[in-house]
Parts: C-alpha cells; sequence; structure tokens
C-alpha cells in the first residue's frame, strides 16, 4: 500500500463522518485532497469552508458549495492534514504553508479530525521542522527573534525563510512569509507555542496542541483511528 493509497483511505474514512446540512471545515495539502474528493463522491448536502485558496478552487471545481469563515459561524466538523502527529494528538501543521487559516477554522469547529498516513506519527516529536508564518514586514528581524526564543529554550535550531522554486520568499494565502525551524525533539511544545505567540511579528505557528480529536490513519493494515 502506497502512502497515497494510505492517504485516500484515511480521506474516504473521514468523508463517512460527514452528514447533510453540516458545514465542513476543509483542510489543505494531498491527504485533505482525498478527503475532498471522497466528500464530492459522497453527493451529500453540505456546505464548506476551505482553509486555502488552493483547497478553494479544488472544491469549487467538485461543486461543493463555499461559505467565508465569517459567514458560516460555527463549522460541524473539519477535516484534515498534518505533517507530523505526536503524543496527545499533538500536531505540526504548516508545511502546505496554510497554518494559520488552517487553525483559524480548526479553532472554529466543533469537531476537528485529522487524518494522515502511517508515516506521520515517528517515535519522537518534532522531526519535522516546525513551519513559522511571519509578518513580510521586517521578517528577518523577526526572525532573529524566533532564533534568540528558540535558543532560550535550548533547542539548536534556525528559523530559514521558505522560498519558491524560483528562489523568491513563499508568500502565503495571507500575504505573509513562513519561516520552518528544525527543532528536533520537542518534549514541551506548550512552552514553545507560548514563545513563538509571544513574538511580535509572528503571527501563528504550526503546532497545534488540544485541537484534534481523533486521528484517522491509512496503515498497511487498514485505517485505524488514535484518540488523543
Ligand atoms: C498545510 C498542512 C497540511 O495539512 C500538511 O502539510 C500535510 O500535508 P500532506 O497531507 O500533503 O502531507 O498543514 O499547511
Amino acid at each position: 500500500m502506497t502512502a497515497d493509497d494510505q492517504k485516500r483511505a484515511a480521506g474516504a474514512a473521514a468523508a463517512e463522518l460527514v452528514q447533510a446540512g453540516m458545514i465542513v471545515g476543509l483542510g489543505t495539502g494531498s491527504t485533505a485532497v482525498r478527503f475532498v474528493q471522497a466528500l464530492a463522491a459522497r453527493d451529500v448536502a453540505i456546505q464548506g469552508v476551505a482553509t486555502s485558496e488552493a483547497t478553494a478552487a479544488l472544491a469549487r471545481s467538485l461543486g461543493i458549495p463555499l461559505l467565508e469563515l465569517d459567514e458560516a459561524g460555527d463549522i460541524d466538523l473539519t477535516v484534515d492534514g498534518a505533517d507530523e502527529i505526536g503524543p496527545g494528538l499533538a500536531l505540526i501543521k504548516g508545511g502546505g504553508a496554510a497554518l494559520l487559516r488552517e487553525k483559524l477554522v480548526w479553532e472554529a469547529s466543533a469537531r476537528r479530525v485529522v487524518i494522515a498516513d502511517a508515516a506521520k506519527t515517528p517515535g519522537r516529536f518534532g522531526r519535522f521542522p516546525l513551519p513559522i508564518e511571519v509578518v513580510a514586514f521586517g521578517h528577518a528581524s523577526t526572525a532573529k527573534r524566533v532564533d534568540a526564543a528558540l535558543a532560550d529554550l535550548g533547542f539548536d535550531a534556525r528559523a530559514i525563510l521558505r522560498r519558491r522554486d524560483d528562489g523568491h520568499p513563499l508568500k502565503t494565502d495571507n500575504g505573509n512569509v513562513i519561516y520552518d525551524a528544525a527543532c528536533g525533539a520537542i518534549d514541551d511544545p506548550t512552552a514553545l507555542a507560548g514563545a513563538l505567540k509571544a513574538l511580535t511579528g509572528v503571527v501563528e505557528h504550526g503546532l497545534f496542541l488540544g485541537l484534534a480529536e481523533r486521528a484517522i490513519l491509512g496503515t498497511a493494515d487498514g485505517v485505524i483511528t488514535l484518540l488523543p
């Protein structure tokens, strides 16, 4: 079973959680694509709230009606992928640069489900470089303070500006830039999350803590569910 088979199986299982009439948060990334495709194939009457322009375009192409977050108000269920799933379903997200809109949609949702292939649950939390969304104005200055905060917490890591293939800084859907910090093992994600949020210029980070109610994983042995 390939990783994509696992993503497809997880996405299809999550689509079964959706009932007619729901407002559904639609995640971003290759696993979320599988969910959105499975949801469209089920043909239940729902309205979606997209977590990125890419997902909005996909949903529209599949005939899923969309609401803006502020139109939707309370979202019934959000299903989204993750770059890493750790203890207690702590997540690292933002590999697709959509972490800010993703977190806004997750936090507006009554239920939040993460879907992934089996490789997203490594032994030690922190393998995936942590995405940090930073205001474009003065971003290198902000990055220095991110580095200092990481050092204060004992991490031997520097924030690296994410670039597009053409070398230009990648801009998010919100016009911000992304830094990635290869922290290594993150034993106290709450402390790291707090330190990053306290920095002027940091808009959001990719630590999603205490948000996922369950993880639906595609594995070589079939789909399994993890609870916090
Ligand atoms: C985007 C995300 C994605 O959910 C994360 O990058 C996982 O993507 P994929 O399903 O392609 O592995 O956080 O910002």
